[in-house]
């Protein structure tokens, strides 16, 4: 038995042994700050080995106290096929060390599709988290990829790849617990190699080092192994082929999810129920796209959530905020949104205006429009509570309505936001959607806003728990209590036992950024007939659907632009590829070198937003020096040069779950070396960008996976056999590279062909009105794919659309001729074999088709 083996080993002098041995141990005294004894282990029924590595059982350390392989769990009593998969009853018979067991359970394997299973106990007057799901299926799926495997006793599942024997899941490792307030459940990993779980500020690739990530909405400047705005137990996990499973625990309580270097993961719950998918990929992408068919893809994005936004907190006046747009257009810096943070506000209440110092506002909005840009303002949940009955209708009417959340007294709850007290909306009761969109209707008539931004909505609240705390019992005070930055659920936010329409707060904490999004969306919709644009600080899984996100208050360093880009790989993989950072950074100054290098690398965030703190200077990019302002300038036009191409990957995100900001082993899953990497990350398939991330430097080192790359900016070529490169990096470029095989619309309209070795390449063109609702479904658009088949034949379909330009990167040999559909085209071909004409060729209309063919001729 492994314990035993345990032992023997234990003496032995091979320090590998040992290690392994350690890494398996699975903490049976996870409690925070508890410094645990032998006493107290043995009291637990659990073996006690101190070691010097740790201080005290739980977080970064080897826990000291820890399960025997026959620690009692449930035992399966019986196991029954069924027309979707099986059934297994399990028993507890021996009570755990928390309360209330919840002794007999009913295990539902679900084969819900070839590369899906799904298990979930049919809980019976328990908490569930109401997200829409797939219904299960009738039936069994046909041919799955995976085989479920039950230990009898103690109790354990066993999940394996068909065709590898790889196993995926296997949760005999350590003790099943299912108590009222406590839910363990570990399992082996098939490497180190995992991913997700946000959302935490770390590396892409996640720690396995005893690394426990707790998951508890919080507002808290982002910073390292702690729980920050949003909730998402989902991760992605490779195999040792280049194969890749992913993880859904459907679940919205309070968690930790500790890593260790077995490599091993436990949930650790306090409420709700199990349930769980497998997703069998067997490539990354095509896990996070069957990730998203059980939580729902990305919305398709307004075209102008594309554009570079403006925003800070601390604009003093809406003539202020105007000033900086008219400066932006002087110098021909596209922007296509401004913001305005609570300023706007007056005396911070929602649904008003300063009409003092923000008294052009509904003026500067006009402009904008005038001008084909938009406008986005702040709203934060806390609606003010102590105002003269009758002055502000959002309370007056929500209390009659009855849709605040209350206290456990069933009063409403006192909570303290930027307006001084307030209550918060309770986003769970359709009332509250009502409500919200009436004021949202009537503020659009005063300041005809185009999109929302909703902050604040853990929620945040700066008292811990109310103005009058919180009561002593169950909830507030669990037998089990996560790592939650504070130690108490209630720290800076609202009460756990705050009631809720559909649940108590302690249940659905985590989802109130998705339901305050979900209502928010559909009051734009209402509003405006077009696509909504929201983003929301706390998130949970689905909300994708209904917003974007930004990774919240982070500081101006440079330690915060390279943290950024793991924090937008990880959204992408959880369907929020509407994401980017405080470009420039939010709190502390910039200085203009990493602001240029901020704002470079920030053109390149699906969602770019530069955004301030109140007193920090300005960091606009008028704000800087010719030669700054100038840098960002083109790198902002670069960025807008490259929208047809970002807003097909929008679509694709939309129909299909792919990510918009690709990690680099989605595209090279064979190979071991891009598994880690977080500095460099694609745009889709093809586009490589490599950004500097550090100060003083004029160079940068990037991976290129092996393959023939392009510079995107000159057409040089180069070969790479899967190494590190040195690129030059002065203040005013980022390293941008094509892959071989692609070929990238940019506009004005200009295909940008990177030939592979053979001389192929292929890419397309998703294009519609950028605004209307449902375009795809309704068919609306157009889609055109390219492709260049052989040396050169391409042919090509449009449709209202214009080609001007076409390059060809990678032309080994200059042709004597072009012709597009049989007319001769002028052309000029450089040295670098790149030949590059000029086309006008069109057509107008949904339906028409426009052919082009392109024939480079010569002696190849
Ligand atoms: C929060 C937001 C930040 C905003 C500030 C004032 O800290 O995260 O973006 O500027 O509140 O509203």
């Amino acid at each position: 038995k492994t314990f035993l083996l345990a032992l023997l080993i234990f003496k032995a002098p091979n320090s590998l042994l040992i290690d392994i041995l350690i890494s398996w141990r699975f903490d049976c005294y996870p409690e925070r700050g508890v410094v645990v004894t032998e006493e107290m282990c043995h009291a637990r029924n659990c073996c006690f080995i101190q070691n010097s590595q740790a201080k005290t059982s739980g977080r970064n350390g080897v826990p000291w106290c820890f399960y025997t392989p026959e620690y009692p769990s449930y035992e399966l009593v019986s196991i029954t096929d069924t027309e979707i998969g099986k059934v297994g009853k399990l028993l507890r018979n021996k009570k755990t060390y928390y309360p209330k067991d919840i002794d007999a359970l009913q295990l539902e394997v679900l084969y819900e599709e070839d590369n899906r299973l799904h298990i979930t106990d049919p809980a019976e007057k328990r908490y569930e988290v109401p997200i829409d799901v797939p219904v299960v299926p009738k039936t069994a799926s046909s041919n799955p990829s995976y085989t479920v495997d039950f230990i009898k006793e103690p109790f354990g599942l066993i999940v394996k790849r068909t065709q590898t024997g790889t196993v995926l899941l296997n949760t005999s490792i350590a003790p099943l617990f299912y108590a009222d307030q406590f839910l363990q459940m570990s399992t082996s990993l098939p490497s180190r190699f995992i991913y997700g779980l946000g959302e935490h500020r770390s590396n892409f690739l996640h720690d396995v080092q005893w690394n426990t990530l707790t998951m508890w909405a919080r507002d808290v400047p982002p910073m390292e192994l702690t729980n920050l705005y949003g909730v998402h137990p989902f991760y992605l996990s490779m195999e040792s082929d280049g194969m890749a499973h992913g993880f859904f625990m459907l679940n919205s309580n309070a968690m930790d999810v500790a890593l260790q270097p077995a490599p091993a993961l436990t949930w650790r719950m306090i409420g709700g129920i199990l349930d769980f998918y497998v997703f069998l990929g067997p490539d990354p992408s095509s896990v996070i796209a069957q990730y998203l068919d059980v939580v729902g893809k990305p919305a398709m994005p307004i075209y102008w959530a594309l554009g570079y936004h403006l925003c800070r907190w601390g604009y003093k006046s809406s003539d202020k905020t105007w000033n900086v747009v008219k400066e932006m257009r002087n110098y021909g810096i596209p922007q296509d949104v401004q913001w305005n943070d609570i300023d706007y506000m007056d005396r911070a209440l929602d649904f008003t205006y300063d009409t003092m110092n923000f008294s052009t506002l509904p003026d500067l909005v006009k402009d904008l429009h005038k001008h084909d840009q938009h406008y986005v303002m702040i709203l934060d949940p806390g609606i003010s509570n102590s105002l003269p009955s009758g002055s502000y209708w959002p309370f007056d009417e929500g209390k009659k309505r009855g849709i605040f959340i209350n206290d456990s007294n069933g009063d409403i709850l006192t909570g303290k936001v930027w307006p001084g007290l307030t209550a918060f909306p309770d986003f769970s009761n359709p009332d509250t959607h009502e409500w919200w969109y009436q004021n949202l209707k009537s503020f659009h008539e005063k300041v005809p806003f185009d999109g929302v931004w909703i902050d604040m909505n853990e929620p945040s609240n700066f008292f811990d728990g109310s103005l009058n705390g919180c009561p002593e019992n169950e909830l507030e005070n669990p037998p089990y209590t996560p790592g939650i930055l504070g130690g108490t659920l209630k720290t800076k936010t609202v009460c756990a036992s705050a009631r809720q329409k559909i649940s108590t707060h302690y249940n659905i904490h985590n989802l109130y950024g998705l339901m305050e999004a979900k209502a928010t969306e559909s009051a734009l919709r209402k509003i405006t007939d077009k696509r909504p644009f929201v983003i929301s600080r706390s998130t949970f899984p689905s909300q994708g659907k209904y917003s974007g996100h930004w990774l919240g208050d982070n500081r101006s360093q440079w330690k915060d632009l390279a943290t950024s880009i793991p924090g937008m790989l990880t959204f992408n993989i959880l369907g929020i590829p509407l994401i980017g950072a405080d470009i420039c950074g939010f709190g502390g100054s910039t200085t203009e070198e990493l602001c240029v290098r901020w704002t470079q690398l920030g053109a390149f965030y699906p969602f770019s937003r530069n955004h301030n703190s109140i007193d920090e200077q300005d960091q606009e990019p008028t704000a800087f020096s010719p030669a700054a302002r100038i840098a960002m300038k083109e790198v902002i036009l670069l960025r807008y040069s490259l929208f047809p191409h970002l807003y097909t990957l929008f679509h694709h995100a939309h129909i299909s779950g792919h990510t918009v900001a690709t990690p680099l082993l989605f595209q090279f899953p064979n190979d071991e070396k891009t598994y880690g990497i977080d500095k460099q990350f694609l745009w889709g398939k093809s586009l490589l960008v490599t950004p500097v991330l550090e100060a003083g430097q004029d160079y940068v080192v990037g991976y290129f996976p092996k393959g023939l790359w392009y510079d995107f900016h000159t057409g040089d070529s180069l070969v790479s056999s899967g190494e590190e490169i040195n690129l030059q990096a002065p203040i005013d470029k980022i390293n941008l590279h094509l892959r071989e095989g692609s070929i990238i619309p940019t506009q004005p309209l200009n295909l940008i062909v990177s030939l592979s070795e053979d001389g192929l390449a292929k890419g397309d063109l998703y294009w519609d009105d950028g605004e209307t609702l449902d375009t795809y479904e309704k068919d609306q658009y157009a889609y055109i794919y390219f492709t260049v088949e052989q040396v050169l034949h391409n042919h090509e379909e449009a449709a209202y659309i214009t080609v001007e330009t076409v390059s060809f990167y990678g032309v080994k040999v200059e042709p004597e001729n072009v012709t597009v559909n049989s007319q001769e085209a002028a052309f000029t071909y450089r040295d670098n074999q790149v030949i590059y004409f000029n086309i006008v060729l069109g057509t107008t209309g949904y339906k028409s088709v426009m052919i082009l063919y392109i024939l480079l001729s010569g002696e190849f």
